[in-house]
């Protein structure tokens, strides 16, 4: 018997497919999963919510920390628009820890197409959840902690990833470097400035016409010299990879996936035609376990090159529109030629046209060979993305079986923790962009996703110096520590901006940590537990911290208290004990202030990074200068707070 089986319950409705989140083997109960009651006519579990109960999890979500006022929807989707009206993002992790301070549980849907958590949405005290095809194992997880839920959760579902520890370090990115000089005029910039960068991101214009696995070779003449160039400096490149395989005569990846049928088929049989940034593309099926391997094979022609790292991007999948459903809009089109149109029929016209992209009908298009059965696309929707990092994952046993390489993707479901991180997509240069920041990555941390981050500074819109201070602030504590940005928008990179110097002291503050970052997160991977939590998770039974949100608790020593908002020169801080405050302007200019439990006013300037030690632990700094994770960084101090 498995450890854990005595706490987690599942019961099976309709006929699951075996998603592979799991990787507990628990044999099924029989009757209701209480504490929900089942309603069989409407497929619905419901739980009726206590009054001081706290609802937590769901992972890459809008809102807060406590999920409790609103419905969720996992339904993996290309949205950038991470607005707190939203329900779907793109990732889907079902699973949450209900809390009211003395007892609690946990529930786990495994079920990847589109599942509803109304967590008191339709009526305040009320948990339904609700699947739109109800083929699911249901599991209820028993614990006396809300953190012994996540540890038991993550005996369930396996043990989380762990990257090169290399990729601790701080990551530039930015939608719009073309050329090797691009690349180039970006390692110089920081090296002028004298701010260390780790790795340099290699957005879509890397490949010749955007076909995954090939380099430009005019933009990037003699790529396997550039990539050991970089390396030479001690910067790792990391490109991307788009889900959609550009439709092209002559185009290797093309070609064999035609032949060998591993693209995803409509109903009648042929591909589906989808447009994604390469223009026409087909879908590899990435839950035919022969296309994945076919597919994750493909990296070793940059793996070769001395590629180290990946982010797989574009996998829910995003569809700007389908060949099918293009010429159903162009049908609707002419209908309208020639004729009046009133108000109403305007905004008709509107949606028809607006929904060309990532429309749910195109998503019950196509479907997948998944070990043998023919299933439809929309039915395991949240896997798409899961599958094809696992291929990658799964591939680079084989063909890079010395080397540890960096993997994050976009779309996710549970399961993949197992293969690779994840980075939130596209969120805009918004103060409240910093807020989500900050509330998802303890919840992110719940579900296994454990190597994450956001664009630091802000993918869409222009960023401000300020924003961009803040918000590096806070990522030198998240373990993907990327500067990321769309093209467009205005330059990012830390170089550019006149408080060069705050930023090279926040970086080497980051180069310092790393090593307490590393310890950290590995103890937190290995154990199944978090790195970054809620306040209540440690101190439940002190009720201020139900509602702290903006505080967390980063590893085994310290609580962070990022500043998130323009224009302030300090916060609010609740102290749930004693702890020694830092006030760090660089890894060696800091002060120290011991401070009482309870509410305090702090002053942090802009350039100065809040971090409380707690009572009897310690934090350890390394020397910054030398490489993040590698095995010659010395610890240079510890600092105390021993009473
Ligand atoms: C998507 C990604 C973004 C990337 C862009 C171009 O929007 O989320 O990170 O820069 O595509 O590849």
């Amino acid at each position: 018997m498995s450890e854990g089986y005595g706490k987690i319950k599942k019961y099976i409705y309709g006929t699951p497919l075996k998603t592979g989140a799991v990787v507990l083997d628990i044999p099924a109960s029989d009757g209701t999963p209480a504490p929900f009651t089942y309603d069989a006519a409407g497929d619905t579990f419901t739980y009726n919510l206590k009054d001081r109960d706290m609802v937590f999890g769901l992972g890459e979500t809008v809102r807060g920390i406590n999920k409790r006022g609103w419905r969720y929807t996992s339904n993996n989707s290309d949205d950038p628009h991470h607005e707190e009206t939203k329900e779907s993002l793109y990732a889907s992790q079902n699973f949450l820890i209900i809390d009211d301070g003395a007892e609690c549980f946990g529930v786990f849907v495994d079920n990847p197409g589109t599942v509803t958590f109304d967590i008191g949405y339709t009526s305040a005290g009320v948990l339904t959840i609700k699947a739109q095809y109800n083929d699911t194992d249901f599991y209820v997880l028993n614990g006396d902690t809300p953190l012994e839920l996540v540890t038991t959760f993550r005996k369930l579902v396996g043990k989380s990833y762990i990257p090169p520890l290399w990729a601790f370090g701080y990551g530039q990115s930015r939608w719009g470097y073309k050329t090797a000089g691009d690349i180039r005029a970006v390692a110089k910039g920081y090296k002028e400035a004298g701010i260390p960068v780790d790795m340099i991101y290699m957005d879509i214009d890397y490949m010749q016409d955007f076909k995954d696995f090939t380099v430009n070779p005019e933009r990037f003449p003699d790529f396997e010299n550039f990539v050991q160039e970089m390396k030479e400096q001690g910067i790792r490149l990391i490109p991307i990879i788009d889900a959609g395989v550009k439709i092209e005569d002559g185009y290797e990846i093309y070609e064999e996936g035609v032949k060998n049928g591993f693209f995803c088929k409509k109903e009648d049989g042929t591909n589906l035609v989808a447009a994604v940034w390469p223009g026409k593309v087909h879908f590899p099926d990435f839950l035919n376990f022969k296309a994945a391997e076919w597919f994750g094979r493909k990296y070793k022609a940059l793996t070769d090159a001395g590629i180290e790292g990946f982010w797989n991007d574009m996998n829910e999948p995003a569809i700007f529109y389908t060949e099918d459903h293009l010429k159903e809009v162009f049908d609707g089109i002419d209908e309208y030629k020639g004729k009046e149109i009133d108000i109403w029929e305007y905004f008709k016209f509107n949606d028809l046209v607006s929904s060309l992209s990532n429309n749910p009908e195109d998503y019950k298009r196509f479907y997948h060979d998944f070990n043998g059965v023919k299933v439809r696309h929309d039915k395991v929707h949240n896997l798409y993305g899961f599958y094809m990092t696992k291929s990658a994952g799964e591939a680079f046993k084989e063909i890079a079986p010395d080397k540890d390489i960096l993997l994050f993707s976009r779309a996710s479901y549970t399961g993949m923790h197992r293969y690779g991180g994840v980075w939130t997509g596209d969120n805009f240069a918004w103060w409240s962009h910093l807020l989500l920041n900050i509330k998802m990555m303890p919840s992110l941390n719940m579900t296994g996703f454990l190597y994450s981050g956001a664009d630091i500074g802000g993918f869409n819109a222009n960023t401000t110096e300020d924003l961009m201070m803040r918000w590096v602030e806070f990522g030198l504590f998240t373990p993907l520590f990327r500067n990321h940005s769309a093209l467009g928008t205005r330059d990012q990179e830390l170089y550019r901006f006149e408080r060069k110097k705050d930023f090279k002291n926040l970086i080497e503050l980051r180069h310092a940590l790393a090593p307490y970052i590393i310890r950290n997160f590995c103890y937190a991977a290995e154990n199944d537990t978090m790195y970054i939590k809620p306040l209540w998770f440690e101190y439940r039974g002190d009720e201020r911290t139900r509602e702290v949100e903006d505080q967390l608790l980063v590893g085994d020593s310290i609580m962070i208290a990022p500043v998130y908002e323009q224009n302030a020169t300090g916060r609010y801080v609740y102290l749930p004990e004693k702890m020694k405050m830092l006030r760090f302007r660089s890894y060696d200019d800091y002060d120290e202030e011991i401070l009482e439990a309870g509410d305090h006013y702090v002053k942090a300037a802009l350039n100065e990074v809040l971090v409380f030690l707690r009572s009897g632990k310690e934090l350890t700094l390394a020397k910054p200068g030398s490489r993040v994770g590698e095995a010659d960084v010395k610890i240079d101090k510890t600092i105390f707070f021993k009473e």
